[in-house]
């Protein structure tokens, strides 16, 4: 079967452009015993694959030029080859950036058909994931707490705030833009967001909690990081998740740790992989909330794999609102 996907067209050394990237059509590869013949119907573009392509990241190495790019999908099934899995079956693998794949049964997740497709790539998906790994089984968020969360329009921190908000605590967030703000604010439902490229910003968090907040959840850096830390309450509990403003140059991301000695801060470096063995949990527990609408996250989506490269610059930008997705084919 014949396939469009998209490719590595140069080695990639600093932050990834679109130009990096073309479109070829290739034959699928046969159907072995033990595996999967799917069609994608959407793909998840993530910060990780930034760094992935510079062979920067845990999960994998970096794509040879004309190797196709890699990223987590969500997919329909068209022939199976292995038990459990039927036609039809929707499944979320790493099928890259390609409209039909083979996927290992062993590395597809079945998913729950209750919630949309797209959902296991954001809320229910691996970003969710992080959330919940960072607010309930690092920092174990509860009543009372105050939390703060930037990337707060993003999937992690979005289901972040909104998350620490389920749990009894009061959620505010941290964001680029008065746009993004404003999704955090309205449809996350944050106590209230504060834009970081507005000059005096930490003067509004300084009003607005006077007494500082229990918990941060860091998702960008040390722009970000070292005044917000200067806010933690004595003995308040820091997430460290990601790094965004550091992904895409060698500016080192630095811990200021005589604060974090003053505030007797408790870090917790997150990797999710070490909590993918609880997934399963985690949609349990959210999607009720899903389907009720208390929790959800924003999809900044394009259509069709041609868009996916200009798409995936926009996020390496940060330009991105709310979780970036390539549409590919509509479930059948
Ligand atoms: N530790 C883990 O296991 C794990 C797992 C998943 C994700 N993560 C990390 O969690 C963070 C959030 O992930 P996400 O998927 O929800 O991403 P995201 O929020 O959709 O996108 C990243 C956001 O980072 C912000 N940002 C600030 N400075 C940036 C810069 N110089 N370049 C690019 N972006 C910049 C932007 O938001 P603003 O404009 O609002 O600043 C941007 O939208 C990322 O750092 C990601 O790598 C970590």
């Amino acid at each position: 079967m014949k396939s469009l996907e998209v490719v590595l067209a140069r080695p990639v050394a600093d932050m990834p452009v679109a130009a990096d990237f073309h479109v070829v059509e290739r034959e699928t590869d046969a159907v072995a015993q033990g595996q999967l013949l799917v069609r994608v119907l959407d793909l998840s573009l993530d910060p990780y694959i930034g760094s992935r392509l510079r062979g920067r990241h845990l999960g994998g190495a970096a794509p040879t030029v004309g190797g196709r790019l890699p990223g987590e999908c969500v997919a329909q099934v068209l022939e199976s080859k292995a038990e459990g899995f039927a036609p039809g079956d929707i499944v979320a693998g790493e099928v890259g950036w390609s409209e039909y794949g083979v996927l290992d049964a062993g590395k597809a997740r079945k998913l729950d058909p209750r919630a949309e497709p797209s959902a296991h790539l954001s809320v229910l998906g691996m970003p969710g994931l992080t959330a919940w790994a960072g607010v309930t089984q690092l920092a174990k968020v509860g009543s009372g707490d105050i939390f703060t969360v930037d990337a707060a329009a993003g999937p992690v921190g979005g289901v972040a705030g909104q998350l620490a908000r389920l749990l009894g605590a009061k959620a505010y967030g941290i964001a680029g833009g008065a746009e993004k703000c404003a999704l955090v604010r309205d449809v996350y439902g944050f106590d209230d967001c504060f834009d970081y490229r507005v000059e005096g910003w930490t003067d509004r968090v300084a009003e607005a909690l006077p007494e500082g907040q229990t918990v941060h959840f860091e998702n960008v850096g040390a722009s970000v990081l070292t005044p917000m830390l200067q806010r933690l309450r004595v003995g308040g509990r820091i997430v460290l998740c990601g790094l965004a403003e550091h992904y895409q140059n060698s500016t080192p991301a630095t811990l200021p740790v005589g604060t974090v000695i003053g505030k007797r801060a408790h870090v917790h470096g997150l990797v999710v992989y070490d909590f993918y063995p609880r997934w399963a949990e985690w949609i349990e527990l959210a999607t009720p909330w899903v389907l009720s609408g208390q929790l959800k996250v924003v999809e900044d989506a394009v259509q069709g794999l041609d868009k996916a490269a200009a798409h995936f610059e926009r996020l390496m930008r940060g330009q991105n609102q709310g979780k970036a997705l390539v549409k590919i084919a509509a479930r059948a």
